[in-house]
């Protein structure tokens, strides 16, 4: 075939420049239209490690793993694999994608059924505010307000957003998210005004849960900048729409995984009065999340329950790098090969040598705070969990 021929002759062109980053992507790209998936993908990664970021190298790498990671032989049971997994959680298998999107607000299908364990944190989230939201009238009786927010903290990449996501999806309301240091980033003069387009914008799609994320960079920042009046007027905007009385059917969460540099005038009764603390996935949690990345790549002889042992203290993140870990070592003894290895135990036991929790600086910190600077009682849950788990 002619085509094979100039494709040998691009191989060894090639060869010849090792170093001519277009050709070798040209070439990878013409090996993965004849389905040659693992040599497409040795020159694509060789062109990646020469042209580092390049967008077109980096686009076909996605395409190629995508590809590579489904064994092209027939044979592979996927109903096998599946069923090593366990079923998957209905909310893993939508993506969260959204339903209807207006201005960046969505609206999400997930609820909390679909949190994976985090037992405690559900029953928070139905005692302070999902009970009380459903039972006006009852919660009125009792005296109990669900005005002013509800503010989400604990360790990084531990649920903050995922939970937040649920809370929506649990009262059918819309989800808005807003990070603080985009508010604020914008351009400083005007951060004000943004602030106020987006309590519109969330009155407009109610019901809405409007989800401030890094709650924290308000407070923090302000110290550090020197254009602090203007940052003053941010805060004092946020606090104005918070204390506005016209948030009918407007849910405000917070989250940061800085609760103690938060701005003080944010924690006063009305506004982001009541704290939830979200610590790194119980078992039942960590089961769900590595469910979640083994699913759809060939798997074989997996230990879930083993797995879910190892990880104590990892955060979501972590499994998240842990499983990609793996699934990498796998893909590169595929490519080796030229045919598909599936990911099996001895890859995730490598990658577990690797891949460390990164919670620990959060709980260094915390463990000051809570000896130091607990005088409200604010942190008492998180003292219990400290105390209960001999970080104390
Ligand atoms: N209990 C859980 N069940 C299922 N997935 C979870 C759970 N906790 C965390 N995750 C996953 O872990 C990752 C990090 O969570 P995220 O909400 O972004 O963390 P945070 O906002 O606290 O930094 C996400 O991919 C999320 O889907
Ligand atoms: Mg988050």
């Amino acid at each position: 075939m002619p085509d094979d021929a100039l494709l040998g002759s691009l191989l060894a062109a090639v060869d010849a420049s090792p170093d001519d980053v277009p050709l070798r992507l040209h070439v990878a790209d013409l090996l993965a239209a004849r389905d040659r998936l693992p040599e497409a993908l040795a020159h694509c990664t060789q062109a990646l490690s020469r042209a580092p970021g390049d967008p077109r190298a980096v686009a076909l790498l996605q395409r190629l793993t995508a590809a590579i990671a489904r064994p092209v032989e027939p044979g592979f049971d996927w109903g096998r694999a599946e069923q090593e997994l366990g079923p998957l959680e209905a909310g893993f298998a939508q993506e969260y994608r959204p339903d209807a999107v207006t201005e960046d607000v969505e609206r999400p299908s997930l609820t909390l059924a679909d949190v994976g364990g985090m037992e405690q944190v559900k029953q928070r989230l139905e005692m302070t505010l999902l009970g009380p939201m459903r039972n006006p009238e009852l919660a009125r009786a009792f005296g109990t307000s669900t005005a002013g927010g509800l503010l989400l903290y604990g360790p990084p990449g531990c649920g903050k957003t995922f939970v937040a996501r649920a809370v929506a999806g649990e009262l059918g309301a819309s989800f808005y998210e807003v990070g603080i240091s985009d508010v604020l980033d914008m351009y400083t003069g005007s951060s004000e005004r943004n602030l106020t387009q987006v309590f519109e914008a969330a009155r407009r799609n109610a019901p809405c849960v409007l989800f401030f994320d890094e709650v924290d960079a308000l407070g923090q920042k302000r110290s550090h900048l020197t254009h602090s009046s203007s940052m003053r007027n941010t805060v004092n905007t946020l606090l104005a729409e918070l204390d506005a009385g016209r948030n009918e059917g407007v849910f405000v969460l917070g989250a940061t995984n800085h609760p103690w540099d938060v701005d003080s005038a944010l924690r006063r009764p009305g506004r982001f009065d009541r704290m939830l603390l979200v610590l790194p996935p119980d078992a039942p949690a960590r089961a769900a999340i590595l469910r979640h990345h083994l699913r759809d790549r060939p798997v074989s002889g997996i230990d879930l329950d083993r797995l879910t042992r190892s990880t104590e203290h990892f955060s979501g993140a972590d499994l998240a790098h842990l499983c990609t870990t793996a699934v990498e070592r796998a893909l590169a003894d595929s490519v080796r090969l030229g045919s598909v290895r599936p990911v099996g135990m001895a890859d995730l036991d490598a990658a577990l040598a690797e891949v460390r929790p990164s919670t620990g600086p959060w709980f260094a910190t915390a463990r000051n705070v809570v000896a130091f600077a607990n005088t409200d009682g604010s942190y008492d849950d998180l003292a219990a969990y400290l105390k209960q788990n001999r970080k104390l």
